[in-house]
């Protein structure tokens, strides 16, 4: 056990700290406005779940089978931490029934526990979308242009997009009978993990990045080519739609994803600018069997997952977002010399007229509070001595205006009005 001198986050896990956080604010904003103005509202699910639902996503998968975080709690229930947030959308919608098309929107921790390394954390956040009740493939089209654009109005300029269908109950069990009997007769040439793996879930094989796995499945048999035709036509309509909106896309038909509920669209965004192991900045597709496995009449359903944690990451290495553009700075520090009454009641009367305001505690030297003015960023300076308190006055100087800028006194009861004045002028010239 750790001495409490010791105690550090857990592996795979880390604090954001100001001014970093201010740029999670900044992301979780941009993505809260890019799906609210699609029609999409807040989805807040709880952040544990009963197992089994977790269990009917991907039974099958090393997300589900060795990466949950699962529990007993003190009744004995079995729980586990979300490890995506598909399940929890979808035991919801069967929860309550919502009414047709369900659009809904999150933006949540989830917990894996996989081997952590840059990019790849044991707790990381996701900010995702899913539409339920509608297998139109124009809403295919507006989920994959929700992210496109998330990213685009990021900044972020080397994200690429790849798409694949990976049918429906018709035509898969035809696409994983040809899959099975060609890896039949190359399981030897597999990789040590999938030389047996690949029975339980032939197509994951095509996923593994492991040489032998990727020489030996060269040239295997691609979903694609054995669309049925309702499939095929979807497939088609969606590309269609990619390109009527340009956005960019390459077909990848080895893409399939991790988890197992995914049927016909699926796709990938990886940002070029990361190392490729770590560089799905997200992913998504429909699972239109999935609303009917968790309980739920048959309801078809697609969505995306973006990892917020790598899309910082993708924005440090592009250069875009940077921490110091967008932590909002303070408006006015009041410094005060006369006792600390004035700082107490000037700060709450400019937090009350809407300007961000922060002051100095404990009495310290004028010194010191100017010192902690200038680390503070904020525009204006409000002064309070014992003269300025004398004449119900106070001294607004701008902070950034130099050393020897001047100061003027402005009586305390049009103190608010001369702030906002001058924080406007100052708005106007920088906007000029
Ligand atoms: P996923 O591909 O497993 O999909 O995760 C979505 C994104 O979360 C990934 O592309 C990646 O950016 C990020 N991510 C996943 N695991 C980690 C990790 N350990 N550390 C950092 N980032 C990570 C899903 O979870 C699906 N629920 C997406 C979806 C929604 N499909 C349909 N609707």
């Amino acid at each position: 056990m750790a001495s409490t001198s010791e105690f550090k986050t857990p592996n795979g896990t880390r604090d954001v700290l100001p001014p970093e956080s201010a740029r999670w604010e900044v992301l979780l904003a941009r993505f809260a406005r890019t799906v609210e103005a699609a029609g999409y509202g807040l989805l807040i699910s709880p952040m544990f779940e009963h197992l089994e639902v977790f269990q009917r996503v991907g039974a099958s998968t090393d997300i589900v089978r060795k990466e949950m975080y699962q529990f007993q709690d003190k009744g004995g229930r079995e729980l586990a931490l979300r490890p995506e947030g598909t399940a929890s959308v979808v035991r919801a919608f069967v929860q309550h029934r919502p009414q047709v098309p369900w659009k809904v929107w999150y933006a949540a921790p989830s917990f894996r526990y996989e081997r952590a390394q840059a990019g790849r954390y044991r707790q990381h956040h996701q900010g995702g979308i899913e539409v339920l009740g509608t297998e139109d493939p124009d809403v295919d089209v507006e989920v994959i242009a929700l992210a496109w654009e998330f990213f685009a109005a990021l900044g972020l300029r080397q994200v690429h997009l790849r798409i694949n269908s990976l049918g429906d109950a018709t035509c898969r069990p035809v696409y994983r009978q040809a899959l099975t009997e060609f890896l039949e007769r190359r399981a030897g040439l597999l990789c040590d993990e999938h030389r047996e793996a690949w029975k339980d879930n032939p197509l994951r094989v095509l996923d593994c990045k492991k040489p032998d796995c990727v020489a030996a499945t060269a040239d295997a048999p691609h979903q694609v080519d054995y669309l049925c035709d309702a499939c095929r036509t979807h497939f088609a309509r969606v590309r269609e739609g990619l390109d009527a909106l340009g956005i960019p896309f390459s077909l990848d038909p080895r893409l399939v994803r991790g988890l197992d509920y995914y049927t016909r669209t699926t796709f990938e965004l990886a940002a070029a600018a990361l190392e490729s192991a770590q560089n799905a900045v997200g992913g998504g597709g429909r699972y239109d069997g999935l609303v009917e496995e968790m309980g739920g009449p048959p309801t078809p359903g697609i969505g995306f997952g973006i990892g917020l944690d790598r899309t910082l990451l993708a924005c440090d290495a592009e250069g875009v977002l940077p921490a110091a553009s967008v932590a909002a700075p303070l408006d006015v520090y009041v410094v005060d010399f006369a006792g600390g009454g004035a700082a107490r009641d000037i700060t709450a009367e400019l937090r009350a007229a809407g300007l961000r305001a922060d002051r100095a505690f404990d009495g310290r030297s004028p010194k010191s509070q100017f010192k902690s003015a200038d680390r503070s960023r904020a525009r204006l300076a409000v002064i309070v001595g014992p003269d300025e308190a004398a004449a119900g006055e106070a001294a607004v100087k701008d902070l950034r205006a130099g050393a020897d800028a001047g100061q003027r006194r402005v009586g305390r009861s049009g103190l608010v009005a001369e702030l906002k004045q001058t924080l406007r002028l100052m708005d106007t010239s920088i906007n000029m």
